[in-house]
């Protein structure tokens, strides 16, 4: 075994091999893209057949030209493409090229981010990107936040520092140190029934369970109705239980439909209850110079959650976790003398692992300051404002087409329709663009129908590509009539 070659280190033989092995990567990964299908098409059980003749683990190892090989012609071939133009069915973005550079200096130096020690320039890079971000957010002089692993984990924060806010400051009762008060089964969380399900799960993780979540109906254009809002809380007040928060989604997962911030903060001020918005899809818009006021009133939340790993194209995963006063962090604060002494603190020294449910943790901040700095304000609002803009072009595509029916005008980049015809063509649909055509949509249900969804994160996406989607399906559609008539 050459042990001079296994790591990345200042000798010769060390850096030549490291060159080698990702020169050589890159080509493979190069030489994969001969393609514009976003997926070639193999089934499950395809996929395995392709996989199940490879030895995971040999007596001796093959070196990693070998690996490389099989890898090029196993797995690079039936990746998801997801910087095709026919990649539109999750909120799950195609990566800046500059960000896969970002990637490649976060893994090649391999820093953790819960102590200084074993992150030091990367530590002190988080600190500036978070503070740059509760700038950008207007969250105020006393804000904070932390990166995680992606909008669940953020929406799960957010909840926690809810429920510890409101059991700290309403009931005096330290839920730190003495666990669940004795009413807490009869906590309640509002949010509307088109948010994300790490709302309930994240309930279900903090000891609530999934009854305190109150799912709020939402007005004709998708977004959480105050009326009703106010009309659940007091109910629940005469009830006995106890409105403890709200979740607004600023950007809901299918619609991309906005809650209206400044009505919810009214309602949180007027009952004590906390406000964690969920901006993972939207909070984008914040870039946009042409669509930033439909988030207006954001900087009035408690808490924020915004991927990078979706509207902004960066690799997953990138997340952050904003509170409009670091105090509310206080819940993920604990000292140990293995890892964050107190006393380094006192001397300037920061561990973030005090605001994080992670230990080790990856240096993603590093990709939103390399991705910032290289398209800047205007670069980013190009790309948000594109996607924007072929939404609603989309939409307008299909809603004047007369077999297909539209539900909601987009507010971001995601548009939900269905062919006429029933549930079973439909899913028939997303199917056959998925396995024969190389296109990947999304399927989602309304009213308990079959509705298919296109989340358009591509900017590159133009007109072409979104009549080919239609004229697709319409032959999918031609196909299976004229499979019925025979
Ligand atoms: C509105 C919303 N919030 C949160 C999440 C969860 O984010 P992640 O997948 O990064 O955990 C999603 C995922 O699509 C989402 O759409």
């Amino acid at each position: 075994m050459e042990f001079e070659k296994l790591l990345l280190t200042n000798n010769l033989k060390s850096k030549d091999h490291f060159t080698s092995v990702i020169e050589a990567t890159t080509k493979a990964i190069t030489s994969s893209l001969n393609t514009t299908l976003a997926y070639r098409g193999l089934s499950p059980d395809e996929l395995k057949k392709e996989l199940n003749q490879i030895e995971i683990l040999p007596q001796q190892g093959e070196g990693f030209d070998e690996v490389l090989t099989t890898v090029l012609k196993k797995i690079l071939p039936n990746f998801l493409y997801t910087s095709s133009k026919g990649y539109m069915a999750h909120l799950h973005s195609p990566a800046i090229i500059e960000s896969i550079a970002s990637e490649l200096i976060i893994a090649s130096f391999n820093q953790s981010m819960d102590s200084w020690d074993q992150s030091p320039v990367a530590t002190e890079i988080e600190l500036l990107v978070i503070d740059m971000l509760t700038k950008l957010y207007k969250l105020g002089n006393n804000s904070d936040g932390v990166f995680t692993s992606g909008g669940s984990q953020s929406n799960f924060s957010g909840l926690m520092c809810a429920r510890d806010w409101y059991c700290n400051t309403i009931l005096n009762h330290d839920v730190k140190k003495k666990g669940l008060p004795s009413n807490y089964s009869k906590f309640r969380i509002y949010t509307s029934h088109l948010s994300h399900f790490s709302v309930e799960k994240s309930a279900h993780i903090l000891g609530l369970g999934y009854d305190s979540v109150r799912k709020v109906p939402t007005d004709k254009k998708f977004k959480l109705d105050i009326i009703s809002l106010k009309l659940m809380i007091e109910e629940d007040l005469a009830k006995g239980f106890v409105p403890m928060a709200v979740l607004a989604t600023i950007g809901t997962t299918d619609y991309g439909s906005i809650d209206d911030i400044r009505k919810i903060r009214e309602v949180c001020d007027q009952y004590s209850m906390y406000l964690h918005s969920d901006a993972a899809y939207g909070g984008a818009l914040i870039l946009s110079e042409k669509y930033r006021d439909r988030i207006d009133g954001i900087e009035l939340s408690d808490s924020i959650t915004i991927d990078f790993h979706k509207m902004f194209l960066l690799p997953i995963s990138c997340s952050a976790f904003l509170v409009n006063d670091k105090k509310l962090l206080e819940p993920y604060q604990l000292h140990s003398d293995y890892l964050n002494r107190e006393e380094d603190e006192a001397e300037g020294y920061t561990n973030l692992v005090g605001k994080s449910i992670q230990t080790t943790r990856r240096f993603d901040a590093l990709k939103v300051w390399i991705s910032f700095q290289t398209q800047g304000r205007a670069g980013y609002s190009a790309i948000i404002d594109k996607c924007i803009s072929n939404a609603n072009t989309l939409y307008n595509m299909l809603d004047l087409a007369d077999v297909y029916e539209t539900i909601v005008e987009p507010e971001l980049s995601s548009v939900v329709f269905k062919h006429k015809g029933s549930d079973k063509l439909n899913k028939k649909i997303r199917k056959a663009l998925l396995h024969e055509h190389g296109l990947v949509i999304g399927q989602t249900s309304y009213n308990n129908k079959v509705y298919l969804k296109c989340t358009l994160l591509n900017p590159t996406v133009s007109n072409y590509e979104m009549l080919h989607l239609i004229k697709k399906i319409n032959e999918i559609v031609l196909n299976e009539s004229k499979a019925i008539k025979k």
